[in-house]
């Protein structure tokens, strides 16, 4: 049989951790072969819940899943994780100022990089949910100089999962007909939802809707959508960011489908003048592993502004984090 896959959770016992960890206990990250090892960190007032989840998570019987052992240490958190996923951050509260949640955050992510430096497995892959999630990686990745840059990675295929939702239902298309979008950026409502190299059912997508619908509907209804769920649920998107982190890694593991592409924040080679070394959203593909950005494509003006605004606040966000000594 195969050995079980170690699989960090920060942040296990918030609202994210409830809806995730289900799903990978019974095989939707790594698939229905393949054993897991959960490895649960949360901050110590958190635990207890953490244990309770733990609880819940047995009385299921899953078959796949080999042990849970919860921690409040990340250096034992990460020790021999396979894959991490980063969901435990510090949210913004009122009247803090972006500084200090850059701060705050990197008090988290600055340890953990530095963990999975010293004890993650060798074929370690990151993926940071926690908002805000792009920079979050970006210090936990500058603190872990002995892993390969390309395994932190953050999460946009929450926004590119809305933004394939909001084509469909725009279009009355299924979601399965629609290849090829893109999220360019930051996670934040700067991002940029692309549709000028999408196709519905074999036609671009931009033939199908006109620029007015884009820029007055589609792109604000996909970037504000995290603000509208809190307005109608009362509380943030926890299944579907969960839901995303299971696809992200899913098709990290196993590959993207021939003739299509996702979204994943990875750190920047240059491509499309994304300055090097911040982790930014891109089309991409994963083959043998790992991503890669989707190269030649052509971008118009009306693309090149919006992705340059996005990438323009990672440059600052990791200017701030530079200047308070977090990478
Ligand atoms: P939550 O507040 O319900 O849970 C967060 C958990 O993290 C808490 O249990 C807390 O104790 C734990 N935590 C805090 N500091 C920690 C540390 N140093 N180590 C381990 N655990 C720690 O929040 P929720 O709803 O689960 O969201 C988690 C994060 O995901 C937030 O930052 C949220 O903004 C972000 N998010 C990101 C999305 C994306 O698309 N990238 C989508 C939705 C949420």
């Amino acid at each position: 049989a195969q050995a079980p896959v170690n699989v960090t959770v920060t942040g296990a016992a918030g609202q994210i951790g409830y809806a995730l960890l289900f799903r990978v206990a019974s095989g939707q990250l790594l698939g229905a072969d393949t054993p897991v090892r959960l490895k649960l960190l949360e901050i110590p007032p958190a635990v207890k819940a953490a244990e309770g989840t733990a609880m819940e998570l047995d009385d299921c019987a899953f078959p796949l899943l080999s042990g849970i052992d919860i921690y409040d240490d990340p250096t034992q958190a990460f020790d021999g994780a396979n894959v991490a996923l980063l969901v435990g951050a510090r949210p913004r509260t009122k009247g803090m100022e972006r500084g200090d949640l850059l701060e705050a955050n990197g008090g988290i992510f600055k340890p953990q990089g530095e963990a999975i430096n010293a004890g993650a497995a060798d074929d370690v892959r990151v993926l940071v949910v926690g908002n805000p999630a792009n920079t979050n990686a970006l210090i936990a990745r500058s603190h872990a100089p002995d892993v390969p840059a390309d395994r932190f990675t953050a999460m946009t295929r929450l926004d590119h999962n809305r933004a394939l939702s909001q084509l469909s239902a725009k279009l009355g298309v299924g979601v399965a007909d629609i290849s090829r979008l893109s999220i360019w950026g930051n996670h934040s409502a700067t991002q940029y939802p692309d549709i000028f190299h999408a196709e519905v059912a074999g036609k671009p997508a931009s033939e199908l809707v006109d620029e007015a619908w884009l820029t007055d509907d589609f792109i604000p209804t996909v970037a504000k959508r995290g603000a509208a769920i809190i307005e109608a649920r009362g509380a943030s998107s926890a299944a579907s960011a969960a839901n995303a982190a299971i696809d992200h890694v899913h098709d990290w593991v196993n590959g993207t489908p021939e003739g299509d592409w996702t979204s994943a924040a990875i750190v920047s080679d240059g491509s499309y003048g994304v300055p090097e070394g911040i982790i930014s959203s891109f089309p991409v593909v994963s083959r043998g592993g790992a991503w890669e950005i989707v190269q030649d494509l052509e971008i118009s003006d009306f693309s090149r502004q919006r992705i340059d605004a996005s990438v323009q606040e990672l440059t600052e966000e990791r200017d701030a984090v530079a200047a308070l000594g977090l990478i």
